[in-house]
């Protein structure tokens, strides 16, 4: 079966140094992948490179492939195609990912528009449903909002909403939870579970919480200094990690508030 995204050999640099070394990853349609490290080890890169976000001044090689199509070395407008449409992505800080002058439901509203053909009173619309797929609360009002006036969680549902405007295939959450407390945490780790069950998307999410990867992902693959350092089920990987840093992160994470993780399709029921 051709994945839905295969990277291989991905190698990002920066002047000399790679800080994404030769990295391979696959995930098939519907598949939730974790891909977790310490601050510094690629996590964020990697991603950016599979949807060609990468920062000025680094140099790629490698292969990036979306259902068969080579991604590496397309096109700018090949590439602003496939993110959004194919590829929906959702970043840490909700707060500097939305545009602070404009309403919310105009921000979610416009990617439908380019990515859907939607005409504007059809993605206005459309916006309002999202922003009720998410769970924003009194939906028809809420668009109307500007991103000051919701809270954190709330802001990260907007930015679940904008990633989910093109109807993608996979979503690339990069610490979707980290900047947010915990019990919200707990609300928008069971949002996404939920979306991505139901609409049989697939799910790479990014963190450096063991626990958290835990709950979502079935695969994970562990990143330090731009290496895949072990890959492989998420129970194989934290219950009998066999690299050093691995069993660093676990014992890590055991230290601190880390309780067996619950299987997954668990998160946010009960609550
Ligand atoms: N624009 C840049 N120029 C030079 N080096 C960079 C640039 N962006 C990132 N790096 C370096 O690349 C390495 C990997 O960065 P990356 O952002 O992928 O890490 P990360 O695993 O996402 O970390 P964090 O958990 O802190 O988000 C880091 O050592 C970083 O210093
Ligand atoms: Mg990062």
């Amino acid at each position: 079966m051709t994945a839905l995204l295969e990277i291989e050999g991905l190698t990002v640099r920066f002047g000399g140094r790679a800080v994404v070394d030769d990295v391979s990853l696959r995930l098939d349609a519907g598949e939730r992948l974790g891909l977790i490290g310490a601050s510094g080890s690629g996590k964020s890169l990697t991603a950016l490179a599979a949807i060609g976000l990468l920062p000025d001044g680094a140099t790629v090689s490698g292969s990036v492939r979306l259902a068969g199509s080579e991604l590496a070395g397309g096109s700018d407008r090949e590439l602003a195609r496939v993110r959004g449409s194919r590829i929906g992505m959702v970043f840490q800080e909700p707060a500097t990912a939305l545009d602070p002058l404009m309403r919310v439901g105009a921000q979610i509203a416009g990617p439908v528009r380019r990515l859907t053909g939607a005409s504007r009173s059809a993605a206005a619309r459309r916006a309002v449903e999202l922003a009720a797929t998410v769970g924003l609360p009194d939906p028809e009002v809420l668009v109307r909002a500007y991103p000051h006036q919701l809270s954190g969680g709330q802001r990260q549902r907007v930015g679940i909403a904008i990633a989910l405007a093109g109807e993608p295939d996979l979503l690339i959450a990069d610490e979707p939870t980290t900047a947010l407390d915990v019990t919200v945490q707990a609300e928008v780790l069971g949002l996404l579970d939920d979306l991505v069950r139901r609409r049989g998307t697939a799910l790479l999410f990014i963190s450096h919480d063991l626990a958290v990867v835990a709950q979502i992902a079935r695969r994970v693959a562990v990143l330090a200094d731009g290496r895949v350092r072990e890959y492989g089920p998420v129970e194989q990987v934290l219950h009998q990690p066999r690299d050093p840093v691995t069993q660093a992160l676990v014992a890590a994470a055991r230290r601190t508030s880390w309780q067996a993780p619950a299987p997954v399709g668990t998160v946010g029921q009960g609550s």
